[in-house]
């Protein structure tokens, strides 16, 4: 085996996992980025100063790497399944450069035994080598978060695996130089696909369970958020909160996990299921409190504030909250939609907010910082309402 002490490393794909990736090995290694989006890797390439590292389109660029990385984006398709397109295609494309004692490592999600029962078959027939004798695979699922400043690939445990005891070493060894933290190297790759996913799918549970809890007893006039805060003193109670789950890699951990299990209505499903529905549960909700307090009202006027699936990211890639205004929509209702943070979409209407707009009600569906600093009664007339989707409470405005 290439020894780990000048590995030439390539990464391919060089989204929110792969760029930081490839950053912090080409500050010790000499590493190439690959990416099939021409425009990144122009961009990535003018902007580059380090010697160690490059970008590259170009497949064959990569054919004197050692090491190769794919952390390509999976995803589930309309009917909840894996679709892995991206990750055989990746495989496909490095399958054909792959030589005596290469390695290649898996960091995208997938679901256990996808490393070994479908992309090593497709590098095996490909390059005609043997696996485990010719060429070696490892699996580090990668934890950062999009927009966490905080937790870091470098200050955040990194799990690590190999095909064979050997090759795990040097998988471990290769992340150990890189992530300050340390590296918990797993038993297995099966073991490693599977950590990653029930550490997201037991978040969705999670705030799948409160969503649950909260609609019950917001349905029985009961504040969630009072009742949270009681149980909340108990040394056992997870404080987790209500939300829309969006992004990708929540929805996904519980869909790869439960494509394992013969028995699909499961913990898993029903998570899923509460949570995929809470823009409905929301829409019967806000408009009961509605007619309740203006008993008057034909129609409303509502403003959602934040379209982006997590706080201070632009990302809005799978929010719930866009599935909300469509809901919302269909009421006798004027939907405005006011997020300057997020990346440029359809959907947001009002650039800016002046006490020209008033509102019934306002639903705080993203916790933008900048929404802090907001004087929400110079946007609401007498008795308008404020709906926190994060607390499911719903206050006065003014
Ligand atoms: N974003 C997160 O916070 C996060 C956290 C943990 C794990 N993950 C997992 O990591 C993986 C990557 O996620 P991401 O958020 O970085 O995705 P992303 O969509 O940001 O980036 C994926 C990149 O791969 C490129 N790509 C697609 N097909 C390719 C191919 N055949 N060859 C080369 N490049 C290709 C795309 O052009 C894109 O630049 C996914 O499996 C995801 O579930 C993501």
């Amino acid at each position: 085996m290439i020894p780990i002490q000048n590995p030439h490393i390539a990464i391919i794909g060089l989204g929110n996992i792969g760029l930081p990736l490839a950053i912090a090995l080409g500050e010790k290694y000499r590493t190439i980025g690959f990416d099939i989006d021409t425009s990144k890797i122009e961009r990535l390439a003018s902007e580059s100063s380090s010697v160690n590292l490059s970008f590259t389109n170009t497949i064959h660029t990569l054919s004197n790497c050692h090491i190769f990385i794919i952390a390509v984006s999976t995803s589930v398709n309309q009917e909840g399944n894996p679709d892995l397109h991206h990750l055989l295609t990746a495989t496909q494309s490095i399958a054909f450069l792959l030589k005596k004692d290469d390695l290649v490592i898996y960091e995208s999600t997938v679901f256990p035994g996808c490393t070994e029962g479908l992309c090593v078959p497709i590098l095996e027939k490909i390059s005609g080598l043997k696996f485990n004798i010719d060429f070696f695979v490892g699996y580090s699922p990668e934890r950062i978060n999009t927009a966490d400043t905080i937790h870091t690939l470098k200050n955040t445990i990194k799990i690590t695996s190999g095909s064979n005891p050997e090759t795990a070493q040097r998988v471990d060894e290769l992340y150990r130089s890189i992530v300050e933290a340390g590296t918990y190297l797993a038993p297995s790759i099966r073991v490693a696909e599977a950590a990653k996913l029930i550490e997201n799918a037991q978040r969705d549970i999670n705030i799948a369970f409160m969503n649950n809890v909260a609609t019950i007893l917001t349905e029985n006039n009961i504040s969630f958020e009072e009742v949270w805060q009681a149980s909340s003193t108990k040394w056992n109670f997870l404080k987790f909160s209500t939300g829309l789950v969006g992004g990708d890699c929540l929805p996904l951990a519980s869909q790869y996990l439960n494509h394992l299990s013969d028995k699909k209505d499961n913990t898993l499903s029903v998570a899923r299921q509460i949570n995929d529905t809470l823009p409905q549960t929301i829409t019967n909700l806000v408009f009961a409190k509605l007619q309740e307090v203006f008993p008057q009202n034909a129609t409303f006027k509502i403003l959602v504030l934040g379209i982006s699936y997590k706080p201070n990211t632009p990302s809005i890639k799978g929010s719930l909250i866009i599935d909300l205004v469509e809901k919302l929509n269909k009421n006798k209702a004027q939907i405005a939609v006011f997020d300057p943070v997020a990346e440029p979409n359809a959907i947001v209407n009002i650039n800016s907010l002046s006490n020209n707009h008033q509102y019934h009600l306002i639903i705080k569906a993203t916790n933008h910082q900048i929404f802090e600093n907001l004087n929400y009664p110079d946007f609401a007339p007498p008795n308008a309402l404020l709906f926190n989707i994060s607390t499911f409470s719903f206050s006065s405005l003014r």
